[in-house]
């Protein structure tokens, strides 16, 4: 069992607590520099580009990793604003409606995360849309699968900076920055997502839990999608900027390792984070795992 608390959670928001302006301020990207680290980047595994070439690749890249986490929080804050008014009052409430005060924060940081992509690459990136449609999608399912989808990508945030950021000792500054800054609050996030994950699936009969297994599944294969067919603007945003024509073998390599690598940072890193793997493992039985790992692999 997690020592984890919403008293101590909301504690720990107020001491690391930010300003936008603090973490963005009028600082720019190096085009010099790789703004995504290596590990998050498939520019390392692709062989048609030049070194010049793969560090514009994570400019493009750098682009959609803050708008896949801007688009995923959209569905996070109304979620919470949910879990919050059913506890309707006292630490718990509290704890939770500052989770969405920050999560809308990190929205709009995101957002001008991206326009200054976009202005230091002198046109916009080619990015997922349709994120109320999404959010509707999401927010359908059963709770207890989209808080499980919740915790996973809160606790990939917590290791992408630990053991992909935080170690590029060549990686831009902003990058580091604006990456540090969202882990600080992050980590009370997923502490409470793991909360009101079990209080979710303790209110559940079999039934439902097989259900709230079933939604998540689903909803994997929808992320699934959304990578996929980011991958796909990415190979375009980097013609884009390079002012290159990719032959067909050429954007195929490109596609494909960009999706191999989109596959770990926003499924695979998550799914097996220990914290992650703890907390499934406790809401779900053996069967039900074996069929979320059936699915994953296929
Ligand atoms: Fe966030
Ligand atoms: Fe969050």
């Amino acid at each position: 069992m997690s020592d984890y608390s919403y008293q101590d959670c909301l504690e720990a928001s107020y001491r690391v607590n930010w300003r936008i302006e603090e973490v963005l301020g009028p600082r720019k990207f190096d085009p010099a520099k790789r703004w995504m680290p290596s590990a998050l980047s498939a520019a390392p595994a692709i062989g048609c580009l030049s070194e010049a070439e793969k560090i514009k690749l994570s400019h493009v890249e750098m682009g959609a990793y803050a708008h896949l986490f801007g688009y995923v929080e959209e569905f996070i804050a109304p979620l919470i604003t949910g879990r919050a008014k059913a506890h309707g009052e006292g630490e718990a409430f509290e704890a939770l409606a500052n989770f969405v005060g920050e999560e809308v924060k990190h929205m709009h940081l995101f957002r001008r995360l991206r326009r200054r992509v976009d202005g230091q690459l002198g046109f916009s990136l080619k990015l997922l849309d349709g994120e109320q449609e999404v959010t509707r999608y999401v927010l359908a399912k059963n709770p207890g699968a989209v808080l499980l989808l919740t915790a996973c990508i809160e606790w990939f945030t917590q290791l992408h900076y630990l053991t992909a950021i935080r170690e590029d000792s060549d990686l831009d500054v902003l990058t580091k920055n604006v990456f540090r800054a969202h882990w600080l609050e992050e980590s009370q996030h997923a502490k409470m997502d793991h909360l009101e994950t079990l209080r979710a699936f303790s209110a559940m009969e079999t039934t439902e839990r097989d259900r709230a297994v079933g939604d998540l599944i689903e909803l994997v294969g929808a992320v699934d999608g959304l990578l996929q067919k980011q991958s796909a603007y990415d190979v375009e945003n980097l013609a884009a900027y390079l002012g290159r024509n990719f032959s067909r073998a050429e954007a195929e390599e490109i596609y494909r390792e960009e999706l191999k690598v989109k596959r770990w940072t926003f499924i695979a890193s998550g799914v097996s984070h220990p914290n992650f793997v703890a907390l499934f493992t406790q809401v779900t039985t053996p069967p039900q795992r074996e069929r979320v790992q059936f699915a994953l692999a296929s």
